[in-house]
C-alpha cells in the first residue's frame, strides 16, 4: 500500500485579520499539510506581512507629511498634534485599548485638525474672540478634515475621529450633535487629550494653565464636554508620572515628555 495521502482541509481563513506567520504555521500543522504545502503557505504569508509592512509604512509617512503641512500652516500648532498624539497613546494603553485602536487614536490625534488647512487664515490668526459666523466657519474643519483622511481606505476609522473630535459627552459639540456612546471611541479619547493639550500651552491669545488647573478642568468637565471614563485614567496617568519625576515649570514640552515617557531625558 502507498503513502496515505495527507488530509486536505480547508486553508485557515482569516487573513484579513493580522496574524503572525508563526501562528498561521501552527494552523497549517493542525489542518495537515504536507511539509511542501505548509512551505508554500509560510512563503506567501510572509510575502503577505512584507506588503503589509510596506503598506504601514507608507501611511506613517503621508500622516508625517500632513502633519508637517498642519504645522506649516500654523505656527502655534508646532508639536502640538505630536505631543497630542503621545498622551492619546498613554491613555488609550491605560485603557488597555486593543493594539489597533491604540494605532487609529494615534493617527486620529495626529490628523484632528487637518481640516483647518482649508480655514480663512485671518480667522485662525484672530485674537479677539470670534464673531458667530467666523466660529461657523471654524467649525468646519471637523468635516473637511474627514472628507481628506477617509480618502485612504486604511484610514476610514481615523476618519470617523476627525470628523467627531468636537463632539461632546452630553450631545452639544458639532459637527453632529452625537452623545454619549455614540461618539467614537477614539473621537472622546482624543476629545480630552486635545483640550489637556491646548489648556497647557502658551498661546498669545490666552493664559496657559498650570497643570493642576487643567486636570481640574478636564475633572469638571466630566460627564458634561468629556467621557468620564476617559477623564478619570487620563487624569490619573499624569497626576501618577509627574508624581514619579516632577517636572521643574508647567511647560507644555516637559509636561509632555514626564507624561509620555515617563522621565525629562
Ligand atoms: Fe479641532
Amino acid at each position: 500500500m502507498g503513502r496515505s495521502q495527507p488530509v486536505r482541509r480547508a486553508p485557515p481563513r482569516g487573513l484579513s485579520k493580522p496574524r503572525s506567520v508563526a501562528a498561521v504555521t501552527r494552523v497549517a500543522v493542525a489542518t495537515r499539510l504536507d511539509a511542501p504545502q505548509r512551505e508554500r503557505h509560510t512563503g506567501c504569508l510572509r510575502e503577505i506581512e512584507e506588503v503589509r509592512r510596506v503598506l504601514q509604512g507608507t501611511v506613517t509617512e503621508v500622516i508625517a507629511a500632513l502633519t508637517a503641512a498642519i504645522e506649516m500652516k500654523d505656527r502655534y500648532a508646532y508639536g502640538h498634534s505630536v505631543r497630542e498624539a503621545g498622551y492619546a497613546v498613554a491613555l488609550a494603553q491605560a485603557m488597555r485599548l486593543p493594539e489597533q485602536q491604540v494605532q487609529d487614536v494615534r493617527r486620529g490625534a495626529l490628523l484632528h485638525d487637518i481640516g483647518m488647512l482649508f480655514i480663512d487664515p485671518r480667522i485662525l490668526r484672530k485674537r479677539d474672540q470670534l464673531a458667530e459666523d467666523e466660529f461657523e466657519e471654524v467649525k468646519k474643519h471637523a468635516g473637511l478634515g474627514a472628507r481628506v483622511v477617509s480618502k485612504v481606505a486604511l484610514l476610514k476609522e481615523v476618519a470617523k475621529i476627525v470628523r467627531h473630535h468636537h463632539e461632546r459627552f452630553d450631545g452639544c459639540g458639532y459637527p453632529d450633535g452625537l452623545a454619549d456612546d455614540r461618539i467614537p471611541l477614539g473621537a472622546r479619547v482624543v476629545a480630552v487629550v486635545d483640550a489637556f493639550e491646548a489648556m497647557t500651552e502658551e498661546r498669545p491669545y490666552r493664559k496657559m494653565l498650570t497643570l493642576e488647573e487643567a486636570l481640574a478642568e478636564l475633572e469638571r468637565h466630566a460627564g458634561g464636554q468629556f467621557d468620564p471614563r476617559m477623564v478619570k485614567p487620563f487624569v490619573g496617568l499624569v497626576r501618577r508620572k509627574v508624581a514619579d519625576s516632577p517636572i521643574p515649570r508647567d511647560e507644555s514640552p516637559l509636561l509632555a515628555e514626564v507624561v509620555i515617557n515617563g522621565t525629562l531625558t
